[in-house]
């Protein structure tokens, strides 16, 4: 499939999907969004990916948020609502695929494009990354689970100071309080997303897939029905032939080859 704001790359068995409208600094438009869902469905049903990396095109960018050219096309409440739970819909999909995804942030992660970096599974980002959810200054709110996800992972008081302040922090603060799982140096950052990619797409799909899962599923409820579902779920990866396969190479000393099943 081609795509006109994307461009998707192969590297073994790792794909990267680069968000690439750098004369708005990789903003969401509603095609891109498109894209992104009609890529995820691609990437999900091809058994030879293992591992995504999202990024943006160039080094001042990830996303820089939804377009705000298009904003004035939404001309009621109920549109307005419709195209939150539009983005909401496909970054719930991104999260919920069953490979690891990973966000390497390579420039501004602003509105949608923090909201993008956090439903992935893990974020890495340049030393030069600015992050925040300016949408205040806008006179909106965050609509693409801004303001449920960040509070879910840097806290509600930290939640609170950024959506309502609208303020940007640097990658070291972005560290420093969760929002972001390793910084490093904007010149490494490529490479590092494609180690850690190429690393995870070796392990078994369907644990990978389960872990998934049970973190983001047991994450909904209380730590008593999150365990329920972690037992259920290590039932179900314990009957595949994989887990045969892993305990038997490991007696073996030999490496092992999964099958997904
Ligand atoms: N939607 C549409 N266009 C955007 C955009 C967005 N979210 N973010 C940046 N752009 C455009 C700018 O309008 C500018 O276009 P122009 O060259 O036609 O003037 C171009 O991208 C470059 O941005 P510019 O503002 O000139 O770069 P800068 O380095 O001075 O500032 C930012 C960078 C990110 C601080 C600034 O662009 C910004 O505040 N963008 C909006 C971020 C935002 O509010 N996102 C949430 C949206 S809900």
């Amino acid at each position: 499939m081609t795509y006109e704001n994307l461009i998707v790359e192969r590297d073994g068995r790792v794909a990267r999907v680069v968000f690439c409208r750098p004369h708005v600094l990789n903003a969401l438009s509603r095609a891109t969004i498109a894209e992104l869902d009609a890529v995820i469905d691609e990437l999900a049903s091809d058994d030879s990916v293992g591992a995504l990396i999202l990024t943006g095109a160039g080094d001042k960018a990830f996303v820089a948020g939804a377009d705000i050219g298009e904003f004035n096309l939404l001309c009621s409440a109920s549109d307005a609502a419709a195209f939150a739970r539009r983005g909401q819909a496909v970054l719930a999909k991104l999260e919920a695929l069953s490979k690891p995804v990973i966000a390497a942030i390579n420039g501004f992660a602003l509105g949608g494009g923090c909201e993008l970096a956090m439903a992935c599974d893990i974020r890495l980002a340049a030393d030069t990354a600015r992050f925040g959810q300016p949408e205040v200054n806008l006179g909106i709110i965050p609509g693409y689970g801004g303001t449920q996800r960040l509070a879910r992972l840097v806290g509600e008081g930290r939640a609170k100071w950024l959506c309502m302040s609208g303020e940007m922090i640097d990658a070291p603060e972005a560290l420093r309080i969760g929002l972001v799982d390793r910084v490093v140096p904007a010149a490494e950052l490529d490479q590092a997303a494609r180690v850690l990619a190429a690393k995870l797409s070796t392990k078994a799909p369907l644990a990978l897939a389960l872990v998934k899962r049970a973190i983001h599923e047991g994450l909904e409820g209380s730590l008593a029905s999150g365990l329920a579902h972690e037992a259920a779920l290590f039932g179900e990866v314990f009957d595949s032939e994989d887990r045969a396969e892993g305990v038997n190479a490991f007696l073996d000393k030999r490496k092992a080859a999964w099958r997904g099943r």
